[in-house]
């Protein structure tokens, strides 16, 4: 059964996590038009434009670099860390956080999650903090709101620095786990990164920020921008084909026998950058920062301007699931709540690997380098990103059951209805099962 208003006619095959998320007709376009005007890909007026709007949005002094990893660079190094300084972070993160912290000769330590939210809370922080500790890094994993207003009164009392990881999340309003006065995402942090990743809250195909709330600091960290390098123009070239690319070979070879091969030559080809070098799964950051390109800022800009309806795709997605889910008795995150603009749904399941496999076959594809892995992707190098296999049973549980639904903003509640029906096949075979 269809729920009302959907027009299957205007599903686009396939529904995916990572094949250009963000890639609508309109960012389609204006790639396509940025790409014939080379001489504005390195420099234009784009940046600054972009520090303007984000300090509409989120107060604070914002600085732009290459990624949102080189953003946490510059932001370490001006926090001015000595070797054996700890910066704690949540279990279940991307490699290139604790790849940062190890640029700077921190050390990061590796706080368990609360399963129901995915993030830190404060009692696993608490139990981390050392007279070494300098910084907690607190991620709103894939959108869920962490428990910023705990966390700021606990870094007040120990004297710690607290970094909001934003990268999954822009809100477009107040966005709080309580009713005032209790603090909202973004609002708690001394400093905020934001990521503008192909697959992050808003895209710039690549980019990334720092928000700065002291003073010092975001003297320090305008200094690492104004001497960072400048993209090569060829560079901003290849990232302005990314979307071309996603939309017109990579979704509508998704599901055929050419898929496989195809991509495979394009990555060879280098025509599809990879998210992260081989070294960087290795446990490694190259130090040099980079600036973030005019024509990326000027993606970002276009993204920002409509971030309300960005973001109100992503909540009626994940409202959709969210009571899906619960008249179905899927089994869900409890801080999951109405209303939030999720990144990505995540579930726990048993068997997940095995049925993101099973989809595949529907060209349904859930793998988003956040399965399996307490430190992301499941192919990075554990020991070298400083987790001992065991520390956080919270953590390991979850990242082995878990499997999330996209809600980015080119999926159609068409696609979610599909892949809720999926879904509702597993829970009543297991039922019967049980
Ligand atoms: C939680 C988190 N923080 C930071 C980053 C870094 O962002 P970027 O890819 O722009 O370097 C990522 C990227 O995957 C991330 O998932």
């Amino acid at each position: 059964m269809k729920p009302p208003n959907l027009k299957p006619e205007t599903v686009p095959s396939p529904i995916h996590h990572t094949f250009g998320p963000h890639v609508d007709r309109r960012y389609l376009w204006n790639t396509i038009a940025l790409s014939y005007i080379p001489w504005r890909y390195v420099r234009g007026k784009s940046c600054h434009q972009l520090k303007q709007e984000l300090k509409k949005l989120l107060p604070g002094e914002p600085a732009l670099f290459a990624s949102g990893r080189e953003a946490l660079l510059a932001l370490l190094r001006s926090l001015d860390l000595r070797p054996g300084n700890e910066v704690i972070v949540q279990g279940y993160t991307c490699v290139v956080v604790p790849n940062a912290m190890h640029a700077v000769g921190a050390v990061p330590v590796y706080a368990d999650i609360d399963r129901d939210t995915l993030n830190l809370t404060k009692e696993s922080v608490e139990a981390c903090i050392t007279p070494r500790t300098k910084a907690v890094i607190c991620q709103h994993t894939f959108g869920i709101p962490a428990p910023v207003k705990e966390l700021r009164k606990l870094c007040n009392e120990r004297g710690i620095f607290l970094i909001e990881d934003m990268a999954h999340i822009i809100p477009d309003k107040p966005l709080r786990v309580s009713l005032p006065p209790s603090l909202g995402v973004g609002e708690a942090g001394d400093f905020l990164i934001l990521s503008f990743g192909r697959d992050k809250a808003v895209s710039g195909i690549e980019g990334g920020a720092v928000i700065s709330r002291d003073p010092a600091v975001s003297r320090k960290i305008a200094e690492m921008e104004r001497t960072a390098l400048h993209r090569k123009w060829w560079e901003v070239a290849r990232l302005l084909e990314y979307p071309t690319r996603m939309h017109s070979i990579v979704r509508p070879l998704a599901g055929t026998t050419l898929f496989k091969p195809v991509v495979w030559l394009m990555q060879k080809l280098g025509m599809i950058a990879p998210v992260l070098t081989q070294t960087e799964k290795d446990g490694s950051m190259y130090p040099i920062l980079r600036k973030l390109p005019n024509a990326c800022a000027s993606l970002v800009l276009g993204e920002l301007k409509r971030l309300p309806a960005i973001n109100d795709r992503r909540r009626t997605i994940s409202d959709f699931f969210l009571h899906h889910g619960r008249k179905h008795g899927w089994p869900m995150l409890n801080g999951i709540t109405q209303g939030l603009p999720l990144q990505k749904f995540p579930l726990f399941v048993g068997d997940a690997e095995k049925k993101r496999q099973m989809l595949k076959a529907m060209n349904i594809h859930l793998d988003d380098g956040w399965t399996g892995c307490v430190v992301c992707p499941a192919t990075c190098n554990l020991n070298n990103a400083g987790y001992r296999w065991g520390q956080d049973p919270e953590t390991e549980a979850a990242s082995e059951q878990i499997l999330s639904l996209p809600t980015h903003p080119t999926m159609t509640l068409y696609q979610a209805q599909v892949l809720a029906e999926k879904v509702d096949e597993w829970m009543k075979r297991i039922a019967v099962q049980e």
